[in-house]
């Protein structure tokens, strides 16, 4: 019987690595990511030594990997659907950092405007593009210098085929909110996407021609919004999720998808596609059950009262005296049942299957180009169902 189970599990492991049928037009020799701590590999961690300390990463890497999470982000999911390694970030001096397919830019905290002085990040969208810029110069220079690079370096060509990726916009959103009526964010939100569309111009510029333009997930459903902003049931959704923050990240999200369309008109020769990242995550969040998760608001990494187990005031994995007591803020013994993981970020579950959408091609604008009858199978399988 024991055998016969851990053949199973064998067998399970075989087929959860699997190739995985993709549609044909996600195959990419690098990725340059940019963004805030939703597709943060290590850069604020490395930039400015923020303590990201345990239990973050103890789902996946088993030590904390600079990543607000347990494990993997979705940028993470997305690589290993393409077979490529995890981003390195390019801040990240002491590891032992590939960049043949790709650098992340992304760093926790980071706005698309620039950064002032109340930032946690001075890694401001302006900056990641100009880091990038700086990027591609070095290598072109060091590959002309020296061949044998090429083993750690993307290849002059891959920078024109490759995928650049951004999700950003919900820092901007989120600090705004705090001191911005609904109305003034109206008047908040081109701005940022001026500043957005000035650095997708100045990549396309550098030759950058496939455009991967995430939309911003639904704020008013993070604990540490509600929280914050829920006190009065009459703001909250049906789900419990804070309206206003939700309406603000969909008229933003709004403009950004027109945004994506023109660009692409203005730019014929370039592949902009939208990723309506706002209905994957509010699916999930709405029909949890469904995808097999238990606590859709609460977070899995906090302390406090339910329903959201946060508290401003202890972060995750901190030990803190509070009101003449000390008290830690734990992880939960059950992650995957959990779509947050600390307030203010999804778990590895959830992002999982946010990827797993992401790929089915169903959120896409365009939709993705798929080569034959569409087949893609998400890439993990249930073990429990198969114990
Ligand atoms: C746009 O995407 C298609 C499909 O992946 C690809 O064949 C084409 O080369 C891309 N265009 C550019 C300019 O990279
Ligand atoms: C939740 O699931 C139901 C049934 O599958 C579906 O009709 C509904 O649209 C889903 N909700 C969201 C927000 O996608
Ligand atoms: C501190 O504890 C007292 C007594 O239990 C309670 O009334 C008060 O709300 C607590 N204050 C905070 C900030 O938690
Ligand atoms: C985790 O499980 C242990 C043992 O069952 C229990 O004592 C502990 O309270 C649980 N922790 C949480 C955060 O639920
Ligand atoms: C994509 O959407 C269609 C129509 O709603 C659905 O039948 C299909 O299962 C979805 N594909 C995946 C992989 O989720
Ligand atoms: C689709 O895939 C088949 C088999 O891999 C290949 O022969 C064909 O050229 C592909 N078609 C397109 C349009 O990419």
């Amino acid at each position: 019987m024991a055998h016969e189970l851990y053949t199973l599990l064998i067998l399970a492991l075989i087929v959860s690595y699997a190739p995985v049928v993709i549609p044909s037009s996600f195959s990419y020799p690098a990725v340059f990511n940019f963004g805030d701590s939703n597709s943060d590999t290590g850069g604020l961690v490395a930039g400015v030594a923020f303590p990201v300390g345990p239990p973050n990463g103890q789902t996946y890497f088993q030590e904390p990997a600079g990543r607000f999470c347990d494990g993997r982000l979705i940028i993470d999911f997305l690589m290993e659907a393409m077979d490529h390694p995890f981003l390195s970030p390019y801040l990240d001096s002491v590891v032992d950092p590939n960049f043949q397919t790709g650098c992340n830019f992304a760093t926790g905290g980071s706005t698309v405007l620039p950064a002032n002085q109340y930032s946690r990040s001075l890694f401001s969208f302006g900056i990641q593009v100009a880091q990038f810029i700086r990027f591609k110069a070095r290598v072109l220079e060091l590959l002309a210098k020296d061949k044998n690079l090429e083993k750690y370096l993307p290849l002059e060509h891959f920078f024109k085929q490759a995928l650049y990726v951004f999700d950003v916009g919900q820092n901007d959103l989120d600090g705004a909110l705090y001191s911005r009526s609904e109305r003034q964010m109206r008047a908040y939100i081109p701005g940022i996407l001026s500043e957005f569309e000035t650095g997708l111009q100045k990549l396309y510029n550098e030759g950058a021609r496939n455009f991967w333009i995430h939309g911003t997930g639904p704020l008013g459903c993070l604990p540490r919004i509600i929280a914050t902003f829920g006190r009065k049931a009459s703001s909250l959704d049906q789900i419990g999720c804070v309206n206003a923050h939700n309406r603000v990240a969909n008229a933003f999200n709004n403009q950004l998808h027109d945004l994506s369309t023109e660009f692409r008109s203005q730019f014929p020769d370039a592949n902009v596609t939208y990723v309506d990242i706002f209905s994957i995550k509010w699916n999930l969040i709405s029909n949890f059950s469904q995808y097999g998760f238990k606590q859709p608001l609460a977070a899995c990494c906090g302390y406090g009262e339910p329903p959201l187990n946060f508290d401003n005031r202890i972060a995750c994995g901190e030990t803190k005296n509070l009101n003449g007591s000390t008290v830690t803020a734990s992880p939960c013994n059950n992650t995957a049942e959990y779509v947050n993981w600390d307030g203010n970020h999804y778990t590895d579950a959830a992002n999982r299957y946010v990827s797993d959408q992401i790929l089915s091609g169903n959120y896409s604008d365009p939709p993705l180009t798929v080569n034959g009858s569409f087949n893609y199978k998400p890439k993990f399988i249930n073990y429990k169902m198969l114990l």
